[in-house]
């Protein structure tokens, strides 16, 4: 058995074995380097997490990402629909960057999805859609019935996020048959379940508060955006994504306070509100086609910028590994400051997320030749380059240069902590200490590893496709309450 694990995935990955032969010691590479080095090891971690094959994960059902092989202290060794998302949308896209391979884990990951929505759980079950907001399962595919913070409504948005990822490359190649037949009844359950449900309230992305979260919303609208355009391209109409997504932007301008995001709202929880939520929204509704828009929070908005400032800020004081550092410049960072889950510690995928914007907002000035700073901005680069000043830069001035390169250096100095924080053989574990920076919590956690590998790729200027939020940026004038209903069918997934 473990024989044939190993071969699995040297077959998937041929550079890992020739790397792991190498004495990695990210602490003393240069920054490329340790990309280079640790990005193999990232991509055997994720695929080491996901069965059948996954050498890590002995018993998950093929298609199933484990959180992390850890059963103990914590006990990770579930399957998250978030987490399996995101997961596969990071290898949705190094797919179709020429990643040929992975494409039958793609196929696998979709047949779990489609059996998992049929699963009838503690949330609800398939023929009123409340058992898609179900946010873990046993890695057999089977429903925990444990107690659990849910629902939590921003799985099925992810999810179809990265389906559609997927499906408009088999469109593109002419495969609408299969896309119709195979990936459209999992979409479109999960857009009438955001539709549907959006505006119910349901557990955060830290599984901790039932209120409103920002990270939910952000995605919730891009999915229910992509998903119009989707469907339309397959004949199929989504009514409820285009009457819901227009009042769902509304609802995301509430959690704006003016300087920050309020990450959860009505959670009564005593929390700032800056966390790192906002980071992972940014950077997972970031649009490469974008504009620099506030209402859609994108990566190189005013907005986006100065909420960066203040989460960045709030950790800065917090733990004894960011003491010593100088202000502006890149420190670890955890979920939020009033955090004591496992210790509280900086997290590797909240740090690297830090990092992910800004290369988004670098790539998103670039593209524009131009970047502005406002009042509300300036704070963000005053942090950074004392000069800074409101004003429009084009992309042949001096002040463009030298500001995106202090907001380079600012970006990879994220991940220079993230470098300095990696043991020897680059596993990621969910939290270094805050203290002495060993890692701590769940090892080999799939989601630092996708997040390592994210960073990376918007660091060498991979993109994603554009998800339409040009067309989709126009805040009603007036917010309303509402939901759509629409059909759940059962998925299968027949041949490719
Ligand atoms: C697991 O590996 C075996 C042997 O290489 C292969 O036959 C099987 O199809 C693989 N299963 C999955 C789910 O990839
Ligand atoms: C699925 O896994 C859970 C947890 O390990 C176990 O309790 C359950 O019996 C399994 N179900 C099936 C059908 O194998
Ligand atoms: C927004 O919220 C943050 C976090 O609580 C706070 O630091 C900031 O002062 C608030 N901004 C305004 C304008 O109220
Ligand atoms: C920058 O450009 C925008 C859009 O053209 C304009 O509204 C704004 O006033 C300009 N800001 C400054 C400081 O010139
Ligand atoms: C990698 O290094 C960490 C920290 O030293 C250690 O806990 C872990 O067991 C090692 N993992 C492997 C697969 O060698
Ligand atoms: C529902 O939407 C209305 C209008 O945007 C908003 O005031 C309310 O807080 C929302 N409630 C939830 C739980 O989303």
């Amino acid at each position: 058995m473990l024989f044939f694990n190993i071969v699995a995935i040297t077959t998937l990955v041929p550079a890992v074995r020739a790397s792991a032969l190498r004495p990695i010691r990210p602490q003393q590479a240069d920054l490329s380097q340790f990309s280079h080095l640790e990005s193999p090891v990232a991509l055997q971690g994720v695929l080491k997490n996901i069965g059948a094959n996954g050498s890590d994960v002995a018993g998950a059902s093929a298609g199933a990402v484990v959180a992390s092989p850890s059963t103990s202290h914590p006990d990770y060794f579930y399957t998250w629909t978030r987490d399996a998302a995101l997961t596969f949308s990071m290898i949705v896209d190094r797919f179709l960057a020429g990643d040929n391979s992975l494409e039958s884990l793609i196929h696998q990951y979709i047949a779990a999805q489609a059996k998992l929505q049929t699963v009838s759980n503690p949330s609800g079950g398939l023929s009123d859609g409340t058992g898609l907001g179900e946010p873990k399962f046993y890695t057999n595919l089977t429903a925990f019935l444990g107690s659990w913070g849910r629902p939590q409504r921003d799985g099925p948005a992810l999810r179809a996020s990265t389906l559609i990822a997927y499906g408009k490359h088999l469109m593109a190649a002419g495969q609408q048959s299969v896309v119709k037949s195979n990936i459209w009844p999992i979409v479109q359950n999960d857009l009438t379940y955001v539709a549907e449900y959006w505006n119910q309230t349901g557990f955060d992305l830290w599984e901790e508060i039932e209120g409103s979260s920002f990270f939910t919303t952000a995605a919730q609208h891009r999915a229910l955006v992509e998903g119009s355009a989707f469907a339309g391209a397959l004949g199929q109409s989504c009514d409820g994504c285009d009457s819901q997504a227009p009042q769902i932007l509304c609802f995301l301008q509430n959690f704006w306070n003016g300087t920050a995001v309020v990450s959860n709202l009505a959670a009564n929880d005593g929390r700032s509100g800056l966390d790192a939520n906002s980071l992972l929204s940014s950077i997972h509704t970031f649009d490469p086609a974008a504009r620099c828009d506030d209402t859609t929070f994108q990566p190189c908005s005013a907005r986006a910028l100065s909420n960066h400032k203040l989460v960045i800020d709030s950790f800065r004081s917090l733990y004894g590994v960011n003491s010593g550092k100088a202000a502006g410049s890149a420190i670890a960072i955890g979920r939020y400051a009033e955090d004591t889950y496992q210790g509280g510690n900086p997290w590797y995928l909240t740090t690297l997320a830090a990092a992910e914007q800004l290369y988004d907002a670098l790539y998103q000035w670039k593209r524009q030749g131009s970047l502005s700073i406002t009042q509300t901005s300036l704070p963000f680069f005053q942090g950074l380059v004392l000069s800074a000043a409101t004003g429009n830069y084009s992309s042949s001035s001096t002040t463009y240069s030298s500001i995106t390169k202090a907001v380079q250096a600012y970006a990879d100095g994220f991940v220079s902590v993230v470098q300095q924080y990696t043991p020897n053989n680059g596993t990621l574990s969910e939290q270094f200490s805050r203290e002495n920076g060993t890692p701590i919590s769940a090892r080999d956690l799939t989601w630092s590893y996708a997040s390592f590998l994210t960073a990376v790729a918007r660091r060498g200027r991979s993109m994603p496709s554009s998800w339409g939020s040009s067309r989709a940026n126009k805040v009603p004038t007036q917010c309303q309450g509402s939901s759509a209903t629409g059909t759940y069918v059962t998925p299968t997934v027949r041949s490719w």
